[in-house]
């Protein structure tokens, strides 16, 4: 049994580790993390389910031998740790694989599952209602089977539920009410299937639905106006269903977030409501319906970009209203009893508009007359068949009378032709005709994509905003993303089929392309809402050698193999050493795609449990900032835990301020330096979840890029801030047994070992305290708080600053001793906090001469002129203009 002892042995480091967990327990997890494998009672499970389906494409065939998670099973991903000492399957994803068979009831077994994917496969028999027992079950997509019987109840219990997706299969029988139970839910994608009933009133308890997809099934009754109370409902999409003597709840006229109101060919009757109140709304569809009476007077959204009142029972007169949609694009109320005359300026404003088109559909209506000017611009086009005015020479001479039927555009995107010799056809080799350097042969992982409802009805001007929206989100460049058609499917969805270029290399590497398809099978990203939900129907990488597919799958960082690290590093020799300390060495590595990296390995006696590491890991992964050093990735590997980060060219801070630095950093990079370093503690403070509070800060863990941007490192090492208690009430504090580095210590938690955001508040006025005067925390005895302090006591602030920072705007500096100074008092209580310190160094970098902030970095600077007087030189001699004397002082940072 180890004691307790050895294990704080194991982390003493001069990073300083802090344990949350008592130490016992700790010991204990350590012991058992030896050789993982999966919970016995879902490898049943998992055998059972494999032999209810049919697998003709012998697909899952890796599932014959071996551990689930730690032998690739195709379509298992597991947690990266044990959990009461297994490990769990997270997700089964069988997207689209040619399944037939059924879903056994084992399912129920897979207690930690999150995610359920069976899309596109042929799978029939009923949803097994065991699926309900799964409460951490996030995603159930089971959109595209053949699934039929009615929807158990149990599916309406799982409080963890986000998405729901059994679209198009042949399921019967009512929505459950118990659904009004899902908590968590945000889609409810029930379209084309047999559904009966009414729609449940109780719905309108969900309290984050966001879209309600049940077109195309037998619902009946009243459409219930209590949908309106959801809060953030933005798509209801109810066409063909038969909702025959329900009329349209006025309530849904006022619904603040709704984008999408689709009713198409639903039998209801009345009135329209008045929709002005619905400032959002981008697309309504209430055709082929029995409406009567007026179009509401109402305006519109500005945000419309489709109006469908076609095939009902309308009339009085069309009001110009109508005139003043700017992103309007098609406009259709044929088939109806509308009368009077119809105001040209309906379509007249549309001219201006780029190479869009638009459509404006009166045919069969009483119309008598069009006022206003008579010329219709090129890229409109109006349609009157139908309409008296047709019988009208002069009339029928400006305006088209000819029958027309509309039908949505798709398109080709205009070709690009490229004339490059031929892609090697092995790996499916192509081309990026977007490509800024053409003809490398390179493999897409390719996707087939459809947005499911989307709020506009031509994508030709959105096709920009699409490509931009997606490529964000899945860090990439734009000319990587590339689809050549789009086409418009009955719905209307919109289909595309997108392929993923690498940039720099021929071919993402399996991690990546393994990501890719987690992100999208995860729904981990969301588009703009214009372009509403999407689906996944394919996902096809290219072919790779047998690379071990990691069975530990933590997004979007890659796991490495020793052998990889070796290669790196040249096998760890001492040549690629950058530093070590306690916890082991840092090497610089080149990785085989020719990245340089910061490979951190662990040496034998400080090693984590491997549980306690991969944790970690997951945690750091999910750490984003501009001022964070960012994980690489890692390697687990006998009995080796290595963590690989981006490797910061320029170093730690403390160097470039001790006295042997031969290129002293002048007093406007040390703020930039200070405002980016407290802008990612705070990053970890507010935005991270859970909450981190560092606990480490120091200069040396301070690093800077080539750019000298600055990244805090190692806050992985950090604990998390504290859990919120079974009350729901965060505690302000955690209680800790005492580890920090000397002179960065906040004394308050030294005392009473209570540590808060407030001890890094402390820590970093430490480091701004060396940022002006360049001393060490605590040198030859002297500590560089009480020295600072008594030097600004007494007035001479000025004596203590660094004098190898050159020339500096005084007034500034003095601001930022003055918050440098309440950063480090002794009480927590009267330290700014951490958002405060930011708020502060940025009204001192606005008042910043605007010639030394352009010269350090335009990205940070801000757009706003400052409103604040500007700091000025008093100790530059006249002679030397300000940007002059700054080039000469500022080490060569290249540009951006
Ligand atoms: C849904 O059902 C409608 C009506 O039967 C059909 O036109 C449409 O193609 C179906 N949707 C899909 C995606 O198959
Ligand atoms: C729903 O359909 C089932 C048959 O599938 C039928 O027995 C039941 O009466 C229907 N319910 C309603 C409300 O129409
Ligand atoms: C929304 O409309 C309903 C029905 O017209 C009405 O009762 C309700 O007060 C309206 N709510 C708001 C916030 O306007
Ligand atoms: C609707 O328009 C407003 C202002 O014009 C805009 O802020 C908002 O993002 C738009 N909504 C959508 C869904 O595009």
């Amino acid at each position: 049994m180890a004691t307790s002892r050895q294990c704080w042995k194991m982390h003493t480091s001069d990073l300083v580790i802090f344990i949350a967990l008592p130490a016992v327990t700790f010991c204990f997890l350590l012991q058992q993390a030896v050789a993982l494998s999966t919970d016995p009672v879902e490898v049943v499970a998992l055998n059972t389910i494999r032999r209810s389906l049919n697998d003709p494409l012998g697909n899952l065939n890796s599932w014959n031998s071996g551990d689930p998670c730690t032998s690739n099973w195709n379509g298992i991903f597991c947690y990266p740790m044990a959990i009461s000492g297994y490990l769990h399957v997270q997700q089964l994803q069988l997207l689209q694989l040619n399944l037939s068979g059924s879903l056994a009831p084992e399912f129920g077994q897979l207690s930690q599952l999150q995610i359920l994917d069976v899309m596109w496969n042929k799978i029939s028999g009923t949803i097994p209602r065991e699926i309900g027992k799964i409460t951490t079950l996030k995603l159930l997509l089971l959109s595209g089977n053949e699934l039929s019987g009615s929807l158990p109840e149990e599916i309406g219990y799982l409080p963890n539920l986000n998405r729901l997706q059994i679209d198009l299969n042949q399921l019967s029988g009512p929505i459950p009410k118990s659904f009004a139970n899902l908590i968590s839910v945000k889609h409810l994608h029930m379209n084309n299937n047999s559904l009966n009933g009414s729609i449940p009133a109780e719905l309108s308890r969900l309290p984050r639905l966001l879209h309600f997809l049940v077109d195309n099934n037998n619902l009946s009754g009243q459409l219930p106006s209590e949908l309106s109370r959801i809060p953030n409902l933005k798509i209801i999409q109810l066409d063909n269903n038969n909702f025959y003597g329900s009329t349209i709840p006025a309530s849904y006229g006022n619904m603040t977030t709704l984008l999408k109101l689709s009713l198409r060919n639903c039998s209801l009757q009345g009135d329209i409501p008045d929709l002005s109140a619905a400032p959002q709304l981008a697309y309504l569809d209430l055709s082929m319906n029995n409406l009567t009476g007026l179009i509401p007077s109402g305006r519109l959204s500005d945000n419309v970009t489709t109006i469908k009142l076609s095939h009902n029972l309308l009339d009085g007169p069309i009001s110009s209203n109508f005139s003043r949609l700017p992103q309007l694009q098609i406009l259709s109320l044929s088939n109806n009893r509308l009368n009077g005359s119809v105001p040209s300026s309906i379509w007249q404003n549309k001219a201006s508009i780029g190479n869009e088109s638009f459509i404006f559909d009166f045919q069969n209506n009483s119309l008598t007359s069009v006022s206003g000017s008579s010329s219709t611009p090129n890229n409109v086009t109006t349609l009157f068949f139908g309409n008296p005015l047709c019988a009208n020479p002069v009339q029928a001479n400006v305006v088209n009378c000819k029958p027309q039927t509309v039908s949505p555009i798709s398109g080709s995107i205009t070709g690009f032709k490229l004339s490059c010799p031929s892609c090697p056809k092995d790996l499916d080799y192509e081309h990026n005709p977007l490509s800024p350097i053409p003809c490398i042969c390179a493999v897409p992982v390719r996707a087939g994509f459809r947005l499911k409802s989307p709020g506009i009805s031509d994508f030709r001007p959105y096709v920009d905003k699409f490509k931009v929206d997606l490529t964000w989100l899945l860090g990439l460049h734009v000319y990587q993303l590339y689809f050549d058609v789009y086409n418009w499917e009955p719905g209307p969805r919109l289909g595309l089929y997108l392929m993923l270029f690498p940039d720099n290399t021929s071919q993402f590497n399996i991690k990546r392309s393994v990501a890719y398809q987690a992100i999208l099978s995860g729904w981990e990203i969301t588009l703009s809402d214009v372009f509403g939900p999407y689906e996944l129907l394919n996902f096809t990488m290219g072919s790779y050698s047998s690379t071990t597919r990691s069975a530990i799958n933590i997004h979007n960082i890659e796991g490495f193999t020793l052998d990889e690290m070796k290669r790196a590093t040249d096998n760890f020799n001492n040549s690629s050493l950058v530093g070590h300390g306690g916890y082991g060495k840092v090497y610089r590595g080149i990785l085989a795609d020719g990245r340089v990296v910061a490979i951190k390995r662990a040496q034998a006696g400080s090693l984590q449990g491997a549980n306690e590491f991969l944790t970690e890991i997951e945690l750091l992964s999910r750490l984003h900032h501009r001022n964070l050093v960012s994980l690489v990735g890692y390697c687990d590997e006998e009995d080796e835990q290595i963590v690989v980060y981006e490797f910061m060219s320029n170093g730690n801070l403390r160097n470039h301020l001790s006295a042997e630095s031969k290129e002293p950093l002048n007093f406007t990079m040390r703020l930039r330096i200070a405002l980016e370093t407290a802008k990612g503690i705070l990053y970890l403070h507010t935005e991270a979840d859970p909450p981190i509070f560092h606990r480490d800060i120091k200069a040396s863990n301070i690093l800077l890029d080539a750019n000298y941007t600055a990244k805090v490192a190692d806050f992985g090492l950090s604990r998390l801030a504290p859990a919120p208690n079974v009350e729901g009430a965060s505690p302000d504090h955690v209680s800790t047994v005492v580890k920090g580095t000397p002179g960065y210590l906040d004394p308050e938690y030294f005392l009473t070992h209570k540590l808060t955001d407030k001890s890094d508040v402390y820590s970093l006025g430490v480091v701004f305290l060396e940022l002006l005067t360049g001393m060490k925390p605590i040198s030859f005895g002297k500590n560089i708080v009480r020295e600072v302090s008594i030097a600004f006591r007494s007035g001479r602030t000025f004596s203590i600053i660094d004098s190898r920072m050159g020339s500096y705007p005084s007034d500034c500096v003095d601001k930022f001793v003055s918050l440098a100074y309440s950063c480090c008092q002794d009480q927590p209580e009267p330290r700014p906090t951490m958002s405060a310190v930011v708020r502060e160094l940025e009204n001192i970098w606005k008042m910043m001469p605007e010639s030394d902030v352009l010269q350090s970095d335009p990205s940070v600077s801000g757009s706003e002129k400052p409103s604040t007087p500007l700091c000025s030189y008093p100790h530059l001699s006249s002679d030397v203009s300000g940007a002059d004397f700054l080039s000469s002082v500022v080490p060569n940072v290249t540009p951006r």
